[in-house]
């Protein structure tokens, strides 16, 4: 079960291989221009029985016949959370079947080792770096095995995929931003405009100066000429996607040298981004090291990659009990 934002998930993983993968957005924080906590937990409560049915079909399972289920524990919203929680707690204790936390950014991290029922892809060797980017977080991580972490780097204050949703709502595009700057930055030219690159010392991010910088750029353009986002759209999201992957990217070279990583691989919501995905490959082939990044419908939030966290926690009988309560906050 994944349910830590806004959507509800239920993946079916059989002998450590997936079944189904059913995920249920939430089109009801469209018009708030981001997503709104206490409708997220109302959209969950109402999604998380047809998600966790249609999954179980598609499996071809009933529900009597899970051995074991896994969860999101946090972090995430608080009420999200809580109903993914309660909703699993009860099912581990009306089926008598163990019960398994996990670590939401330690699952978009282990999403690169599912295995699907059809085919079997090479994984990444350990020690490998994860740039894991998502509309919550921004972090480089050292994986040094399945729970082995070292967090490398962070950002200090907005995550890339707020970075890409807030500048994406400063031109008036809606929520979420990040795949429509993606659509547009394709048909436009990345050095029209030139964005500033705030740093954050050590390998640490820092993204809200760039939006800060973004949105007096624009008011001071519209202020001459109303029409100027309209007339420089595809200009200015691919300037800004480039800005934003660059920023990313540029510590890479030196993390990767200095722990002589053998790969490495994108995880969370804004590996989606097909720059960002080129620009990686490109970086890796440089670095002759090598690259991973998870099929689309594993970058973004899902349950598969629960599952898979999931399953590697049955196989070590590392369960949690009746008493574990889901945590916004959580440490690895
Ligand atoms: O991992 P995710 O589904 O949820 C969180 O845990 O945050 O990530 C969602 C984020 C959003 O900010 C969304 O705009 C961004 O991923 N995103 C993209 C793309 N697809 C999703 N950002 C840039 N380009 C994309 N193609
Ligand atoms: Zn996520």
């Amino acid at each position: 079960m994944e349910s830590s934002c806004d959507d509800t998930s239920a993946a079916v993983l059989i002998n450590g291989k997936i079944h189904s993968n059913i995920t249920a957005g939430q089109e009801v924080h469209k018009i708030y221009g981001g997503v709104v906590p206490e409708l997220a937990s109302r959209a969950h409560q109402s999604n998380i029985l047809p998600v966790v049915d249609t999954a179980l079909k598609k499996a071809g399972i009933a529900v009597g016949d899970i051995s074991a289920i896994a969860f999101t524990r946090g972090p995430g919203l608080p009420g999200s959370l809580i109903v993914g929680t309660g909703f699993s707690k009860s099912l581990a204790m009306a089926l008598n079947i163990p019960l398994i936390e996990v670590h939401h950014m330690q699952a978009h991290i282990l999403a690169h080792f599912i295995e699907t029922k059809d085919e079997a892809k090479p994984k990444p060797e350990f020690p490998f770096l994860c740039l894991t980017v998502s509309g919550g977080h921004t972090q480089i991580v050292l994986v040094r095995d399945y729970f082995n972490f070292e967090m490398i780097g962070q950002t200090i204050d907005d995550a890339a995929g707020e970075a890409f949703d807030k500048t994406a709502k400063i031109m008036g595009l809606p929520y979420p931003g990040g795949p429509l700057i993606d659509k547009h930055a394709k048909l436009g030219n990345s050095s029209k405009f030139k964005f500033a690159k705030p740093k954050a010392g050590a390998y640490n991010y820092s993204f809200s100066g760039l939006k800060t910088s973004i949105l007096y750029f624009l008011q001071k353009q519209v202020a001459e000429n109303p029409s100027f986002v309209h007339e420089n759209l595809n200009d200015l999201c691919a300037s800004i996607q480039s800005t934003i992957i660059e920023i990313l990217l540029l510590p890479i070279p030196e993390i990767a040298k200095k722990y002589k990583v053998k790969s490495i691989a994108l995880a969370g919501g804004v590996s989606a981004n097909s720059e960002l995905r080129t620009k990686t490959e490109k970086l890796a082939a440089k670095l002759q090291i090598q690259c991973f990044i998870p099929a689309f419908e594993y970058c973004t939030d899902n349950a598969a990659m629960i599952a898979q966290v999931g399953w590697l926690k049955y196989l070590s009988g590392n369960f949690s009990t009746q008493e574990v309560q889901s945590s916004a906050r959580l440490d690895w």
